[in-house]
């Protein structure tokens, strides 16, 4: 796969860390881990993000990444608006590219959306004249989860990537956050084994550069960390789970397997967790899990991501106008063409 340094105007968006070269990464992380020294010594709100409007889109629900980005971009001192399918006019059929694109008239900086489309937040890049973060579209990716991954494991592998190894353990072939993290790992050196139902491991998913073992037990055993999936319900068509406990049974993260890790290997799980399903309540309790510290990162790493992209839209110039219309300021480009996602 192919690596490069994102030019700088396309620096306002965060669509994904595939192709993401190992040094933005790590540029990304420092930044991170100075925002979460800043937000610990307290004093916010900070000034960085003064004048800068942020809107948060979300189309599916969320509870950690809406909340985090919402509360990094207020001890930011940025303006936050927040637009949710409930109670908007997405429930009287307009379109996500309408909403948004109305949004964006209002003198919207940065874009935050999730949506169940993937590649939903390239498309509204393509579209408007404003940064987009994507904040988890369909089973695409989810950057700003993979860079808190990132930099739980940062923290717990003492700054060294080349060498480790991360289980990923459920279901991946609905993950977004798989994914994310497979881009995110091997870009920085480190190697990831899969593992899950036959039914849950997508064809080919080697070509990622990720290994697939054939049992749980196979894939933890001497890594140095475990991430148990969510089971996406919401993504399956049925017919994928004998059932939730069997599934439990063979995939779980149990103590039992725990103690199949290396000696200082944590156990991560990006949330929402069914408990008792992929990981047993004294795993996720247990010394070894690293699940608060995850929700923690995720405050500081987005800090980080809404002033990267701030910075980078500060910067950028304006698209060419093309034409009068519901254009931001500085206009919209082609952003009148109609595409679908
Ligand atoms: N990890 C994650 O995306 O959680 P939410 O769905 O609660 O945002």
């Amino acid at each position: 796969m192919s690596r490069a340094t994102t030019p700088p105007r396309e620096r306002r968006h965060l669509l994904g860390l595939e192709g993401m070269s190992r040094e933005e990464i790590l540029a990304i992380l420092d930044a991170a881990e100075c925002c979460r020294a800043r937000l610990r010594a307290g004093g916010m709100p900070f000034d960085d993000l003064r004048g800068v409007t942020v809107l948060l889109a979300f189309f599916e629900d969320s509870t950690r990444t809406r909340v985090s980005f919402e509360l990094a971009a207020r001890h930011l001192g940025a303006t936050v608006a927040t637009l949710t399918t409930a109670g908007s006019s997405i429930s009287k059929g307009e379109s996500l590219f309408d909403t948004v694109q109305n949004i964006g008239a209002m003198g919207v900086d940065l874009v935050v959306v999730r949506h169940s489309a993937s590649g939903a937040p390239a498309f509204l890049a393509r579209q408007l004249d404003v940064g987009v973060i994507n904040a988890g579209d369909g089973r695409h990716e989810h950057p700003t989860q993979g860079l808190l991954d990132l930099m739980t494991l940062r923290d717990a592998w003492k700054n060294r990537f080349a060498g480790r190894r991360l289980a990923l353990v459920g279901d991946v072939a609905h993950s977004r956050v798989a994914r994310s993290a497979i881009f995110g790992l091997t870009a920085l050196g480190a190697s990831v084994t899969v593992a899950g139902p036959a039914t849950l491991i997508p064809a080919g998913l080697e070509r990622l550069g990720c290994a697939v073992a054939p049992t749980v037990e196979e894939a933890m055993e001497g890594a140095d960390a475990v991430m148990a999936l969510r089971l996406q319900k919401e993504r399956m068509d049925g017919g994928l789970l004998p059932s939730l406990g069997e599934f439990s049974k063979v995939w779980g993260l149990t103590v039992e397997r725990v103690r199949l890790l290396a000696r200082d290997a944590v156990v991560l799980h990006p949330g929402p967790m069914n408990r008792g399903v992929e990981v047993m309540p004294e795993v996720a309790d247990g010394e070894r899990s690293v699940i608060l510290d995850q929700v923690e990162n995720g405050v500081a790493l987005r800090c980080a991501v809404l002033e990267r992209c701030a910075e980078a839209a500060r910067r950028a110039p304006p698209a060419p106008v093309a034409g009068a219309g519901l254009g931001a300021p500085g206009g919209t480009g082609a952003a009148h063409a109609k595409e679908t996602v």
